[in-house]
């Protein structure tokens, strides 16, 4: 029934056959692969705008991947559609800047908490509002890429609306940084933030608000320690070390009692 589904999404209850997870790349490319690595037999089942979604299913649950698109804005129209048919758990697979000198790539990231420096979040709850990810999601993460024996880090990210000024980059159209973030990176290294990416701190915060779960990890695809621009030979790498790490990690939040 069309007002049963979702006007950016595209999608109903019905159409998620009682999905209570999804999984979200940012770029809508990446979900046919991700949905098929973890079920062969996933199929298609909708894509409006930056929103596409395919359903798998993985040791009996029914999951979603559904892309977000860049930025909070359609983090956050992602997930309040998601949240009104029904999902509760939400892991975001993305890629990711880091920032420590000492990461070496490939690594893979976890992030525990963010660095609101999104604008989106903010019209779910004030800056003081700590966005955090869920600590057993999180743990699902961690042990996954452990035991997948991937170079890894856990810790801070820096969650930034803008790829350019924002993550300090003068390599530019204008070449220009505004104050504000003149100096930022040093500082962010300063504080032991490993990376920079666009989407967690709106995800954390609207699923605490919520009371859902989220998590994140993120293949880091350049070191800003060493360079501007992200490296597209990482890419194929990246990608297949987060659906490895997504597929596991659920595999055992699935088989913990809820
Ligand atoms: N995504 C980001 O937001 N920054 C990077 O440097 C790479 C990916």
């Amino acid at each position: 029934m069309a007002h049963d589904v979702k006007y950016h999404v595209h999608l109903s209850q019905e159409m998620l056959e009682d999905a209570r997870v999804a999984i979200l790349p940012g770029d809508p490319g990446r979900v046919e692969k991700t949905a098929q690595f973890l079920d062969p037999d996933a199929r298609f089942l909708a894509s409006n705008r930056e929103f596409t979604s395919w359903l798998a299913t993985l040791d009996g649950r029914k999951v979603l991947v559904c892309s977000t698109g860049i930025g909070g804005p359609s983090v956050s129209i992602c997930v309040e559609e998601l949240a009104a048919l029904g999902v509760t758990c939400f892991i975001r697979i993305g890629t990711t800047g880091a920032i420590q000198a000492d990461i070496d790539l490939p690594c893979v990231i976890v992030t525990t908490g963010a660095v609101r420096l999104d604008g989106a979040s903010t019209h779910y709850a004030p800056i003081e509002y700590p966005a955090v990810a869920d600590l057993e999601l999180t743990n699902a993460l961690v042990a996954a890429v452990k035991e997948l024996g991937l170079n890894h880090r856990v810790g801070i990210t820096a969650a930034c609306d803008t790829f350019y000024p924002g993550q300090e980059r003068y390599d530019t159209f204008s070449g220009y940084v505004p104050r504000r973030f003149q100096g930022s990176l040093d500082e962010w290294q300063h504080l032991k933030v490993l990376n920079y990416e666009m989407e967690s701190a709106t995800l954390f915060v609207i699923a605490s608000v919520f009371g859902l779960k989220a998590a994140m990890v993120a293949s880091a695809i350049v070191s800003r320690a060493r360079a501007e621009t992200p490296d597209d030979a990482v890419l194929v790498e990246a990608e297949l070390n987060l659906a490895r790490v997504v597929k596991r990690a659920l595999q055992i939040h699935i088989a913990q009692p809820s």
